[in-house]
């Protein structure tokens, strides 16, 4: 043998036994050890490259590109040999780590929105088909909006029937309905024409009950316009009733009495229980009533910057819980604002 041959007999060699040693690998510590002893510093192949000096000068680039490509096929054969680990162990950890894809999942629980929101937004929907705007008015009011520009000044004995919550600083209270709103949105645009409803939450001084909360909802309505007339008001509200509670709704208007509208009514609906027979929901009257109304007291117009002598307008105020829990035939009006999401999951 040439001393050529005995060096590419060797370099052969070498990669046998390498790959060899590679097939008995079974674990990454062992494929570690493996790299260190067949191609780190110490290694075979590595020598080879070292010793390249003690060659003859003719012999060094055969010898060099062989062992290179003895390397380097080293290294793809490890290369192989860790992808091949990797895939197994995968393998087996889909094996033994066993995921039930078909066990059911667990339901992300879904918010709704609440009743007294449904029926709100309801209202404002058939509303604002009529061309209603919604005007926002603040819950936190003065004296002299929740009252005195209402036409009940100070001493007024009808101050009572709207008895609140005062705050310590003299004349802020938190107002009993949304009818001060009608104050703020007229002195907003007189003497513009004005065609609004005013929804939001209003504040009473009541024993608790399952009839009456100390905060419940209303919305307001309030027209103003040269002409406007007490048909109108029926009008729209008769409209508005059909569209809310169905076609085939029954409306009454009652003579009443409210200072800040003269005249005055009460607008009912046929109860919905009973359809008029009489029963506990309706007390026996046959009839639901909805809202308060009526034609805007000349002294209100005035106190919004309106002069009555031109100007006229109408306004209703309804208070929604009522109305919704006549609706869903709910027994307790503090479910409402419990939050018990027993409660709230049902509609
Ligand atoms: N503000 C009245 C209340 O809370 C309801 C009401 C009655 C509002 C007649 C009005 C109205 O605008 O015209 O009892």
């Amino acid at each position: 043998m040439t001393d050529k041959e005995t060096h590419l007999a060797n370099l052969e060699q070498i990669q046998k036994d390498a790959l060899a040693a590679l097939a008995d690998v079974a674990d990454a510590d062992a494929l570690e050890a493996w790299r260190v002893a067949h191609l780190g510093r110490s290694s075979a192949v590595m020598g080879v490259f070292s010793s390249m000096g003690t060659l003859d000068k003719e012999l060094r680039p055969l010898m060099g590109k062989t062992a290179n490509e003895v390397r380097q096929a080293l290294e793809g054969a490890l290369e192989e040999k860790r992808q091949l680990m990797e895939a197994d162990a995968l393998k087996q950890a889909l094996e033994t780590e066993k995921l039930d894809v078909t066990l059911p999942g667990r339901p992300v629980t879904r918010g709704r929105l609440h009743p007294l929101t449904q029926v709100l937004r309801r209202i404002i929907q058939i509303f604002g088909d009529m061309g209603f705007q919604v005007y926002p008015s603040p819950e936190v009011e003065t004296d002299d909006y929740n009252f005195t520009y209402l036409n009940m000044p100070p001493y007024h004995p009808a101050r009572d029937m709207w008895d609140t919550f005062y705050t310590k600083q003299e004349g802020v209270l938190l107002r009993t309905h949304t009818s001060p709103g009608q104050i703020r949105v007229m002195r907003a645009r007189a003497p513009e024409p004005i065609r609004v409803i005013l929804p939001g939450a209003t504040m009473r001084y009541e024993q608790l009950s399952a009839r009456s909360e100390i905060e419940f909802a209303q919305v307001e309505v309030l027209v103003v316009g040269e002409r406007v007339s007490f048909a109108e008001l029926k009008g729209t509200l008769d409209d508005f009733a059909r569209r809310l509670f169905g076609e085939e709704a029954r409306t009454r208007l009652r003579p009443s009495h409210f200072p800040f509208t003269e005249p005055s009514a009460e607008f009912d609906v046929g109860c919905f229980v009973c359809e008029g027979e009489g029963c506990p929901v309706c007390k026996e009257t046959g009839w639901l009533e909805i809202l308060g109304c009526g034609m805007v007291h000349p002294v209100v117009l005035e106190y919004g910057g309106y002069d009555p002598a031109v100007y006229s307008g109408f306004a209703a105020g309804m208070g929604i819980d009522r109305s919704t829990l006549m609706r869903y035939r709910i027994d307790d009006i503090r479910h409402f604002r419990n939050n018990d999401v027993r409660f709230l999951r049902q509609f």
